[in-house]
């Protein structure tokens, strides 16, 4: 497999958007589950060396209709909840279930307890709280420790490790809080810091790891080294990964889990959109698309991320619009900030035309919203033989029914 092959558009074998989605009405997403199964066949090839178990977490793809793709390569399902995880014990059956909350509602506790078996806490107080209760019903119990190492400056919506953060337990707060009993509720730790990062900052970050809760992590069964980890991006050092892996295994004794949410599925979702307006305003060219940054891609205004496109270079920037065919892609929403980004393309978009957008699995669907009515787009899956099936069918019930009776 090479880079190529996972490149965003290389699903598309050549051929042009139009020829293979022109049939779809837009704006909707497709899932490639090709490219599902090829970034699942890179984890389990580390999980085969290294012997750490791998979860999905479904933050960040939750299509759960594209789940037997992947199921031969994890372990089981990381939720953030309780409807994650009874998403997780549905639709993946036999597979484990993990979950870390920030604080679980005490309504939520007793279900929670039907669909997982790893409970994670983010707090001595919240371990105290529900832990007992939990280790009655047989569950194996963690707590997330911050090992206050930031390996991303300047990105502190994204960084758990920022100052002031609430998550994660520090040192400190553990030898404040811990007592010798909460620590015999334990079986394991869990740490996430990382966001789309290669294995260097997972390596620097086993330091302060070490360091700080080196004399807890003998006694524990399991460490979770979180998300964040690019593994299926190419270029990314793998043989350094599992250096990680090996060091935590042998040093500690524990079982590794690693829980990406975007290395399942990068680069193996498409946004296909249609262009409805051009415009012009003191040299800036506006294509105003079907689709919205807002509505439908929220991390390009949260994070902020830029989606690649196909046949456009991203990030151009208004400076070159004079150059080229610049256009700044945005929404239909009110939003003067509903724009997606500038992109160069080879050639004058016109109205009508099909804008295909690559790396749109992640944080998409799961994460889309219905703002200024806008209606959420269908998904469509690509099975391996490049069949596409539609798997839902959104309209106006939708907008309209979480809004009210
Ligand atoms: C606790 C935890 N685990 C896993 C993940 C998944 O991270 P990613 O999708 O970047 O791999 C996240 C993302 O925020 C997280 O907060």
């Amino acid at each position: 497999m090479t880079a190529e092959t996972r490149a965003p558009f290389a699903p598309l074998g050549g051929k042009t958007p139009e020829e293979v989605f022109g049939g779809l009405a837009t704006p909707c997403y497709i899932l490639d589950e090709g490219q599902l199964r090829r970034n699942g066949e890179i984890l389990a090839g580390v999980a085969e060396r290294t012997g750490c178990r791998w979860l999905l977490a479904q933050k960040a793809f939750s299509n759960y209709d594209c789940y037997p793709v992947l199921a031969p390569f994890l372990a089981g399902t990381e939720a953030s909840g309780l409807f994650e995880a009874r998403l997780g014990f549905e639709e993946l059956p036999g597979k484990e279930v993990h979950v870390f909350c920030g604080a679980y509602r005490a309504q939520d506790f007793e279900e929670l307890l039907r669909y997982a078996g790893h409970i994670v806490f983010n707090s001595p107080a919240q371990l105290a709280r529900f832990g007992p209760r939990a280790r009655a019903a047989g569950k194996s119990l963690g707590l997330r420790i911050n090992p206050e190492c930031s390996t991303q400056e300047g990105h502190e919506i994204y960084d758990p490790c920022a100052s002031g953060s609430r998550l994660g337990t520090t040192r400190e707060q553990w030898d404040k809080f811990m007592t010798p009993e909460l620590v015999r509720l334990l079986d394991g730790l869990h740490f996430h810091t990382l966001c789309e990062q290669d294995s260097d900052a997972l390596e620097l970050t086993l330091g302060p790891v070490a360091e700080k809760f080196g004399d807890v992590l003998p006694g524990m069964k399991w460490l979770n080294m979180g998300g964040g980890h690019h593994v299926t991006r190419p270029g990314y050092d793998i043989p350094r990964l599992e250096r990680c892996i090996r060091f935590a295994r042998e040093k500690w004794g524990v079982t590794v889990y690693l829980e990406p949410g975007e290395a399942w599925a990068l680069n193996a979702g498409f946004l296909a959109s249609r262009v409805m307006d051009l415009t012009e305003n003191n040299g800036v060219r506006n294509a105003i698309l079907d689709c919205s940054a807002a509505c439908h891609m929220p991390d390009v205004i949260e994070m902020p991320y830029q989606p690649p496109v196909y046949a456009g270079r991203q990030g151009s920037g208004i400076k070159d619009q004079g150059s080229g065919f610049v256009y700044r892609l945005g929404g239909p929403s009110c939003l003067s900030g509903d724009v997606i980004g500038d992109y160069e393309f080879d050639h004058e978009l016109r109205v009508g035309e099909l804008v295909l957008f690559g790396d749109l699995a992640i944080y998409s669907t799961c994460k889309n919203n219905t703002f200024n009515g806008m209606p959420l787009p269908d998904i469509y899956r690509r099975k391996e033989d490049g069949t596409l099936e539609r798997l839902t069918a959104f309209g106006y019930r939708d907008f309209k029914y979480r809004l009210g009776r």
